[in-house]
């Protein structure tokens, strides 16, 4: 693929060569699991039914979001990618419960956040979820390390030092935790909010754009501890990215366009995500090719 050189040596199932030393963390289920059945293959982590997002009205009104359906399974590892103003950050809003659909239904576990009540949305938010924003949203005034814990003290839980340390190292912050966000770098920043997002273990983790202000190793990093979280400690993780590389880590690739589901890739390869990408435009429509599912399945197949 033209200038994927930069996670060379990567592989898109990357593991950690040494298995990671908090031994005592890594048989820990995630807070909070949702089992829906006794199989956890059928758990769902979080859905969306029918969902739709207007922004304004009549002439001038939006439609961020126009039906998107889909279940994120638990433990799996999900990347949504799509042109710029797809509705990717729309949908991870509205999943995440920090904004509200126009229409249809979005469900963390078994619980239908439609009519959630703010105390319960934001004790929900805080026990069960994790988020990295587009913008990072750190605290100012706090340091790092501060910010990393937040949630945990937040909700008067402790932080299992283990895992901070592993996630601090992992993620190369353990010289920085004193300082401010204004004495960290852009990627810095961004680690720190994707430690923040991990260390609590929420059941799930949202990241917009998690790598977008990252080098190659820090991305691969970032992408690989995320990997982690899925296979090691069962969370699910859904990210919005841009980069083919970064979305090659998830176990599926959900393309949006114009607010709707378009295209979807099983244990994608960046090769074959770049591909899907290339062929979309703003409107959903692959180009040369009625059918985005099977193109998308051929070109899979073509790149195994
Ligand atoms: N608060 C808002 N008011 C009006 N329109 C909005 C608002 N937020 C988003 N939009 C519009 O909704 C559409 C989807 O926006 P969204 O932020 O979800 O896109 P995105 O896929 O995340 O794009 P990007 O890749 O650039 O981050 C865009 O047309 C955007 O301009
Ligand atoms: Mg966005």
């Amino acid at each position: 693929m033209p200038g994927s050189s930069t996670l060379v040596g990567v592989h898109p199932r990357y593991r950690w060569e040494q298995p990671p030393t908090c031994g005592t963390v890594e048989t820990m289920p995630p807070r909070d699991v949702v089992t829906q059945g006794s199989a956890p293959s059928t758990a769902i982590a979080a859905s969306a039914v029918e969902v739709a997002k207007e922004y304004g009205a009549g002439d001038t009104a939006v439609h961020a979001l126009r039906g998107v359906s889909i279940d994120f399974p638990a433990g799996e590892f999900t990347a949504i990618m799509g042109p710029s103003g797809s509705g990717k950050s729309t949908l991870m809003h509205c999943l995440a419960g920090l904004d509200t659909p126009s229409a249809g239904t979005v469900r963390i576990g078994d619980t239908d956040l439609t009519g959630l009540g703010d105390k319960a949305m934001t004790e929900l938010r805080r026990d069960r979820i994790g988020f990295v924003f587009q913008s990072f949203n750190l605290v100012p005034t706090l340091t790092a390390r501060e910010n990393i814990t937040l949630p945990c003290d937040i909700a008067g839980r402790d932080v299992d030092q283990q895992w901070m340390d592993t996630v601090v190292s992992r993620l190369g912050l353990a010289a920085r935790l004193e300082h401010r966000p204004s004495e960290l770098s852009g990627g810095q920043q961004q680690r720190v909010a994707c430690a923040r997002a991990l260390v609590g273990r929420p059941a799930i983790i949202f990241g917009d754009e998690p790598t977008g202000n990252l080098d190659s190793r820090s991305s691969a990093e970032v992408m690989s501890i995320l990997r982690a979280a899925t296979d090691e400690f069962g969370q699910t993780v859904v990210i919005v990215t841009h980069d083919p590389r970064a979305a090659s880590f998830a176990d599926r690739v959900v393309f949006l366009a114009d607010g709707q589901i378009v295209n979807e890739l099983r244990d994608p390869d960046a090769d074959g995500v770049f591909e899907v990408m290339r062929h979309l435009d703003d409107n959903g429509v692959v180009n040369g090719s009625a059918d985005g599912d099977s193109r998308s399945g051929a070109l899979a197949d073509e790149d195994q």
